[in-house]
C-alpha cells in the first residue's frame, strides 16, 4: 500500500555552512519527503531562499510576515501541526541560544517552538570552534538536549575562517542518514515497507555519486560563492586566457624534461568558463584532451613557447588563469639529432637554465581591471608559500594545490584546493571535489572576486 508522504520541515540559519543546505534538502527529498523551508534572514548570505525553493517545490519563509507563505496568519503553526521532523542546519550559535530560551526572533525559532512535543527536532550546529566552545553555547545545547532534542555533533576539520578545528557541520548526507536513522528508531514496528526504513535505505549511497551526475551541482557551486541565484552565463562578454598541461623542453631530437601533469585541470577550467559564456583562450602544453566546445586553442612545447604565446594576449585579457605546470629548467643548449650513450660516458651531466616564468611576466604587465590567477603546487607550508606567489607574481589569486597528498594533484581526475585572494586573509578552502567542480568553484570565487561585492567568509 502506498505509503502517505511524510512532511519535513529544513530550517536553515546563518552560518557559512548554510551553503550545503541544498545538499541537505535534497538528499531528504530524495527519501521521499515533502520539504518544506524556513530561513533565518542571515542564512540568505549564504544561500538563496530561491534555490531553496525550487528545490523543495514550496515558498522558503525568511521573514515571519512574507505574504508568499501566509495562510489565515498561522502559517508556523500549521506548518509545525502537519511536520513529522523538523531539522535545522546549519544551526548557528544564535538560533541555538533562541532556541534554548524561545526567542521567536526568526522563522526558524518561531517554527521550532511551534513543534508540537512529539514531533522530534534535530540541530546540526556549525560555528568556529571558539563559539562552539564558549560556555554560554555548551549551556544552550544542554538546554535543548534536556529537553529531547537531538544533536547531530559537529566535527572537527577545516572552518571558514581557515582555522582547523571542532564546529564544522557533519556532511550532509551523515546528517541525513542520522535523522533517518533515529527517526526509523523512534517508529515501532517499522517494516520493509515503512517509508522511513525505505528512505534510510534509499540514502545510504553517497552523494558524492549524484553530484557527479548532476549538471545542478553547478548552479549550486555558483550560487554558494556568489551568494546570489545562479546565472548560467557570469562570464559573457570577457575574454580568459588560460594555460594548461606540462611544458616539454628538449634536451635532443628524441628526449625531453617534463613533468607529470596531465592538463585536465586547465581544461576543466577552459571547459566550464566557455560555459559560463566567456571568449576563452587555451594555450596548452602536449596534453591528451579533446578541446572543450568553444575554445581557441594553441599548442606549445616548451615554456618559452608558451611565454611567447600568452603575451600575445596580454592586452587583451580579462580573467587569465595560469594553471600550466610548466617545467622550471630546460638544457642550456638542446642537442640536434640524438645524443649517442657512447658520446656521453657513464654518468652524463646536462646543463640546465631556468625557463622564463610566464605567470611573473604576464604579472608584470597586468593592466588596471585586468585578474590574474595562479596555482601553486605546494608540498609543504602551502598557504604561505602560495600567499608568496600571489604577491611575487602580481596575482589577484592564487589556488594552491597539494603536490604531497596521497592523491596528488598533477594526473588525477580531483583536487583539494585552497583559493587565496589578495583582497582577503582567509582562504577558500574546498574538500576534494571533481576538477570540473574545482573550476566551478575557483570561477566563481574569480566571478565574486572581480566584480564590486567581493566574498570575504
Ligand atoms: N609558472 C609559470 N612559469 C614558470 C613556472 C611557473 O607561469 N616557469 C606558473 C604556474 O603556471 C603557476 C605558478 O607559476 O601558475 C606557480 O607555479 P609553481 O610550479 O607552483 O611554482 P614556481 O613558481 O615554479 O616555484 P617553485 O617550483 O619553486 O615552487
Amino acid at each position: 500500500m502506498a505509503q502517505p508522504v511524510q512532511t519535513f520541515i529544513l530550517g536553515v540559519s546563518g552560518s557559512i555552512a548554510a551553503y550545503k543546505s541544498p545538499l541537505v534538502l535534497r538528499a531528504i527529498h530524495k527519501a521521499g519527503m515533502d520539504v518544506h523551508v524556513v530561513m533565518s534572514p542571515s542564512a540568505t548570505e549564504f544561500v538563496t531562499p530561491l534555490v531553496l525553493a525550487n528545490l523543495s517545490r514550496h515558498a522558503v519563509a525568511v521573514n515571519m510576515f512574507d505574504e508568499n507563505v501566509q495562510r489565515g496568519g498561522s502559517w508556523h503553526i500549521d506548518l509545525a501541526r502537519a511536520a513529522h521532523a523538523m531539522l535545522i542546519a546549519p544551526a548557528s550559535a544564535k538560533t541555538i541560544a533562541s532556541l534554548a530560551h524561545g526567542i521567536t526572533d526568526t522563522p526558524v525559532s518561531c517554527v521550532a517552538l511551534a513543534l508540537p512535543e512529539s514531533v522530534p527536532l534535530f540541530i546540526a550546529p556549525a560555528m568556529d570552534t571558539e563559539m562552539w566552545e564558549h560556555p554560554v553555547t555548551q549551556h544552550n545545547v544542554n538546554i535543548l538536549r534536556s529537553r529531547g532534542v537531538h544533536v547531530l555533533w559537529p566535527v572537527t576539520g577545516e572552518l571558514a575562517s581557515g582555522s582547523v578545528g571542532m564546529g564544522r557541520m557533519q556532511e550532509p548526507d551523515d546528517i541525513v542518514a542520522s535523522v533517518l536513522r533515529t527517526l526509523r528508531g523512534s517508529t515501532r514496528a517499522a517494516t520493509s515497507d515503512d517509508p522511513i526504513t525505505e528512505a534510510a535505505e534509499r540514502t545510504s549511497s553517497p552523494l558524492q555519486d549524484a553530484l557527479d551526475h548532476d549538471a545542478w551541482s553547478a548552479e549550486f557551486m555558483l550560487s554558494v560563492l556568489k551568494g546570489s541565484a545562479p546565472d548560467a552565463r557570469p562570464l559573457s562578454g570577457r575574454t580568459v586566457l588560460i594555460t594548461a598541461g606540462p611544458t616539454r623542453e628538449r634536451i635532443d631530437d628524441v628526449r625531453f624534461l617534463s613533468n607529470y601533469s596531465s592538463g585536465k585541470m586547465g581544461f576543466a577550467m577552459a571547459e566550464e568558463a566557455a560555459a559560463q559564456g566567456a571568449r576563452v583562450i587555451l594555450v596548452s602544453g602536449p596534453v591528451d584532451l579533446p578541446t572543450p566546445a568553444n575554445v581557441e586553442r594553441t599548442d606549445v612545447e616548451s615554456a618559452e613557447q608558451m611565454r611567447d604565446v600568452v603575451m600575445r594576449h596580454a592586452s587583451h585579457y580579462d580573467v587569465a588563469i595560469l594553471a600550466a605546470a610548466v617545467a622550471d629548467f630546460a638544457p642550456a643548449k638542446a642537442v640536434n639529432g640524438k645524443i649517442k650513450k657512447e658520446d656521453v660516458g657513464a654518468s652524463p651531466v646536462i646543463d640546465l637554465v631556468r625557463t622564463p616564468d610566464v605567470l611573473a611576466s604576464l604579472g608584470a604587465v597586468k593592466k588596471d581591471g585586468q585578474f590574474l590567477v595562479g596555482f601553486a603546487l605546494e608540498s609543504v607550508n602551502g598557504l604561505e608559500n602560495g600567499r608568496k606567489k600571489l604577491l611575487a607574481k602580481n596575482c589577484d589569486m592564487v589556488v594552491v594545490n597539494s603536490a604531497a597528498s596521497e592523491q596528488p594533484a598533477m594526473g588525477g581526475d580531483t583536487n583539494e584546493i585552497a583559493i587565496l585572494r589578495r583582497t582577503s586573509d582567509s582562504p577558500i578552502s574546498v574538500p576534494r571535489s571533481s576538477k570540473r567542480d574545482c573550476a566551478r568553484i575557483i570561477l566563481a570565487a574569480i566571478t565574486a572576486a572581480s566584480s564590486p561585492t567581493d566574498i570575504t567568509a
